[in-house]
């Protein structure tokens, strides 16, 4: 990483619908792990029922907590659903918007989760938003185009202003969960072009401050080659996200780049 970036590396773990109260707690238990808070952040996005345990265990550690999803509306007749404001009212920091299996499975779609991105902001809250080609995509060589396009929409009428409270996700749907990473050289390239979309959406200058994550099959063998690269600014981990011991060794090596 150069010396001009002073970007922090974000360490933020996605647990999906896994972890219960109890191994909750015994997780963060065990995530006694030093690191330089002006380098490192680490953030857990965990399931709804366990954000007030975390967020209990948590209160006095650098740790962050944050959800997974949310409605777009403060409140009213959405059975089922998690309004941002709820988030914000138990002390949740970060939620994570748009990951490719809420959009496929849930119906998510880039003007949703732009509804999505106005409401996390207007309450305060960080939003990590996912973007990402398919396979399909990639091999028809419009993976580009696709994250442009996702870009524009998610991030459509969001002031500069608030540019500070959001943070990329880049996640090729090709490599979450099954063990084929990103070279470190597809991710730069596509991180990279993340960051000059942005500074068209916005100016340069604020492209520069957006913390940009690399998602899928991230773990301790590979993170360290993945976090250096220059528009990578740490990564979102899912499956090994659910190791402490492996999730502390990221955040070891992210403290030692
Ligand atoms: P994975 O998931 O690390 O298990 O590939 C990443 C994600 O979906 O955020």
């Amino acid at each position: 990483m150069s010396v001009l970036n002073k970007r922090k590396i974000l360490v933020a773990g996605n647990w999906k619908m896994n972890n219960n109260n109890k191994e909750t707690e015994a997780f963060l238990e065990n995530l006694n792990v030093e690191f330089n808070n002006e380098k490192v952040e680490v953030l857990l996005c965990v399931p709804y029922t366990n954000l007030g345990v975390a967020l209990n265990l948590t209160k006095n550690s650098n740790v962050k907590i944050g959800a997974q999803n949310c409605h777009f509306k403060e409140n009213g007749a959405y059975t089922g659903e998690i309004s941002p404001l709820m988030l914000k009212e138990i002390g949740a920091e970060y939620v994570i918007l748009g990951h490719s299996e809420r959009r496929e499975y849930f119906n998510e779609t880039d003007e949703t989760v732009n509804l999505k991105l106005q409401a996390v902001l207007k309450n305060e809250l960080k939003a990590v938003v996912c973007v990402g080609e398919t396979l399909k995509q990639r091999e028809d060589k419009i993976t580009k185009e696709i994250i442009s396009m996702q870009l524009k929409k998610g991030l459509k009428n969001i002031l500069e202003e608030h540019v500070k409270n959001i943070i990329i996700a880049y996640e090729p749907i090709w490599a979450i969960g099954t063990g084929k990473t990103a070279s470190k050289e597809q991710a730069q390239e596509v991180c990279e072009h993340i960051r000059n979309v942005l500074g068209e959406i916005f100016s340069k200058e604020k492209a520069e401050e957006i913390l940009i994550l690399y998602g899928g099959s991230v773990k301790a063998v590979n993170c360290e080659e993945i976090f250096k690269q220059k528009d990578i600014d740490g990564g979102l981990i899912g499956g090994a996200s659910l190791n402490v011991s492996e999730f502390k060794e990221m955040i070891s090596i992210a403290n030692g780049i």
